[in-house]
């Protein structure tokens, strides 16, 4: 197996492309990939400042590996969820790399800063470990980023992501959920931008990257998510490459140039009832918003040593 580009022995194929590359190529390959996706979905100019999610995991160390030799303005963000050894391991991978590129890493810890952590605090709040952890984060990443004036916050999502994503939204016809599947979700009153640059590699590809560029990340996946619906779908969706290879990508850019756009309406439907949480300032169309409801219960359940709570299934979604 040849490298595509240039002849010299291929480290890596990928399948939906048709193609090969050696270890040079296959880094620029990726590089060039999230370069195109960062020009094509508009993300983020040269002076923009961006706050990437990194999780210690291979996709978000490569996207923030991947925006740093881009030249791109680009500060860590790790979230403590307080899930035990998974997450001091998590957040050592995120600190060494942080150290080892000499790039500034912002830490928020759930425990210390909330009194609460993921494991404890979803089931005080009637949710599963993925809903409190979800919730959590999408606020907390809001926060933080516009705590620290950032333009734009940048998850590590990929393809594989995105597309099993996708499949569950489908299987659902949640049209609400379907109009903010995209790539960017713009700056809004309250809300930061969101850009997910790593669309166009699968997992397989980011792993890659990693191991070839030397980035140690945590392999282990989190031990709350086993079993979770999310997952499934991956697995579904991978049946499916195997046998046709493209499909994924097929499935997930057709939905944005085909459907996305008509779909795009039922996304903002909920958004004129937004006013600022009391607690927290946050946007929310609830009295308090979700997170500092889920906040407080879990706080509660630990205080009085795990009685019964009360049921709260709702939540903000962006
Ligand atoms: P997940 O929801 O675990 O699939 O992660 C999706 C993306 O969210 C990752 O690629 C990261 O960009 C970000 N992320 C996940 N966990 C954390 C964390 N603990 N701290 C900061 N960012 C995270
Ligand atoms: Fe969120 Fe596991 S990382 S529940
Ligand atoms: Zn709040």
């Amino acid at each position: 197996m040849k490298c595509r580009a240039c002849s010299r022995p291929a480290v890596i194929d990928i399948r939906r492309h048709n193609t090969a590359f050696c270890q040079d190529c296959f880094v620029r390959h990726c590089r060039d990939q999230v370069e195109r996706t960062v020009h094509a979905y508009d993300m983020f100019g040269p002076d923009d400042r961006v706050l990437v999610a990194v999780s210690g995991g291979k996709d978000s160390l490569a996207l923030w590996d991947i925006l740093l030799d881009l030249g791109v303005r680009a500060d860590g963000l790790y979230l403590g969820l307080g899930i035990g050894e998974y997450s001091d391991a998590s957040g050592r991978y995120a600190r060494d790399f942080a150290s080892r590129r000499g790039a500034k890493l912002v830490e928020v810890d759930i425990p210390t800063t909330f009194g609460f952590d993921i494991p404890t605090g979803a089931p005080a709040a009637r949710r599963t470990p993925c809903s409190a952890c979800g919730l959590s984060k999408r606020h907390l990443f809001n926060q933080a980023a516009l705590d620290g004036g950032y333009d734009v916050v940048a998850t590590g999502h990929n393809l594989d992501d995105e597309a099993a994503v996708l499949f569950g939204n489908v299987l659902r016809w949640d049209l609400a959920y379907l109009g903010r599947q995209l790539p960017v979700l713009p700056a809004d009153d309250g809300f930061a931008r969101k850009v997910k640059p790593l669309v166009r590699l699968s997992e397989r590809e980011t792993a890659a990257y990693c191991v070839l560029k030397g980035i140690e990340y945590i392999v282990e996946e989190c031990p709350m998510a086993e079993g979770n619906r999310h997952l499934g779908y991956k697995g579904a969706l991978n049946d499916v490459e195997v046998r046709s290879p493209g499909s994924k990508a097929a499935f997930y850019f057709g939905f944005l140039e085909r459907v996305a756009p008509l779909v795009e309406t039922h996304a903002t439907e909920q958004r004129a009832d937004l006013h600022p949480c009391p607690e927290c300032g946050s946007p929310t169309v609830s009295e308090v918003c979700a997170f500092c409801r889920l906040a407080e219960k879990a706080r509660r359940n630990a205080s009085r040593g795990g009685h019964p709570p009360e049921t709260d299934s709702s939540t903000e979604h962006r």
